[in-house]
């Protein structure tokens, strides 16, 4: 009998009802601003029509904390990448309402866009901004979050490029950084070698707001990718 391997999903698809403005943007802005998902690698200057660093997100959700970081760093450009459409659509309101215009989007599970999309070397950051949690045991298999992630973006980032991850679920952030210290080839930018203050570049955000309401607080944890001894 064959067997059938079917690759563990950091999501489920939820597809989700567009509202009419999300609709709208998603209409009028992919064409200048989303690009498709195929085997081939993307040209960042040809992409944006410039050389400037590329930070990329993943999981951007509704956008606001992605759109909010364009508008603030227009010297930067920005690769979001979301499988939930309605967000996508929500993001390209929020771009066309604060007239930014550094953001590219692709809604596609971001693991296959790094691996087929993405140049080795190329990035300046990767941005983890409060992954789903998968809170039971049993679906822990499913975080993002695991040592062949942390190896994939270690390959994608330039040296001294940065993971930058937050969570408000402390479990998971406990999680991260053991996935973090077993791994060659970074540098935590902790202190205190676990977790840093929240840096002024990532936008408070409702789970930053709930995880502070509910008092069980929100873990940033950065890393660096070391420059390779020679
Ligand atoms: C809990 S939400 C957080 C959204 C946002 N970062 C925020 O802080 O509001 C996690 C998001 O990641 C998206 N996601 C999960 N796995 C993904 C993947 N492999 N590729 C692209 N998006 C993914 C989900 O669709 C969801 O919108």
């Amino acid at each position: 009998m064959q067997e059938f391997h079917r690759k563990i999903r950091s999501f489920v698809r939820r597809e989700g009802r567009m509202t009419a403005g999300q609709t709208l943007a998603y209409e009028s802005m992919m064409p200048d601003y989303g690009f498709e998902f195929n085997k081939q690698l993307l040209n960042f200057e040809k992409l944006f029509g410039n050389n400037n660093p590329v930070t990329l997100e993943i999981g951007f959700g509704m956008g606001a904390s992605l759109a909010e970081q364009a508008a603030n760093y227009p010297e930067l450009n920005f690769i979001g990448i979301e499988v939930h459409r309605p967000g996508v659509g929500s993001l390209l309101a929020r771009m066309k309402e604060r007239e930014v215009t550094n953001i590219r989007v692709i809604s596609y599970d971001a693991i296959d866009v790094l691996e087929h999309m993405i140049e080795d070397n190329s990035l300046a950051k990767l941005q983890l901004f409060f992954p789903d949690p998968w809170h039971k045991t049993r679906h822990h298999k499913r975080r993002i979050v695991k040592s062949e992630f942390a190896r994939q973006v270690h390959q994608k980032l330039q040296d001294n490029g940065v993971l930058h991850m937050a969570t408000d679920w402390e479990n998971y952030a406990q999680h991260m950084l053991a996935v973090m210290q077993q791994e060659a080839g970074w540098t935590n930018l902790s202190a205190t070698d676990d977790y840093v203050p929240k840096p002024d570049d990532r936008p408070v955000t409702k789970f930053q707001k709930r995880g502070e309401r509910l008092g069980h607080g929100v873990w940033d944890l950065m890393f660096k990718k070391d420059t390779p001894h020679v």
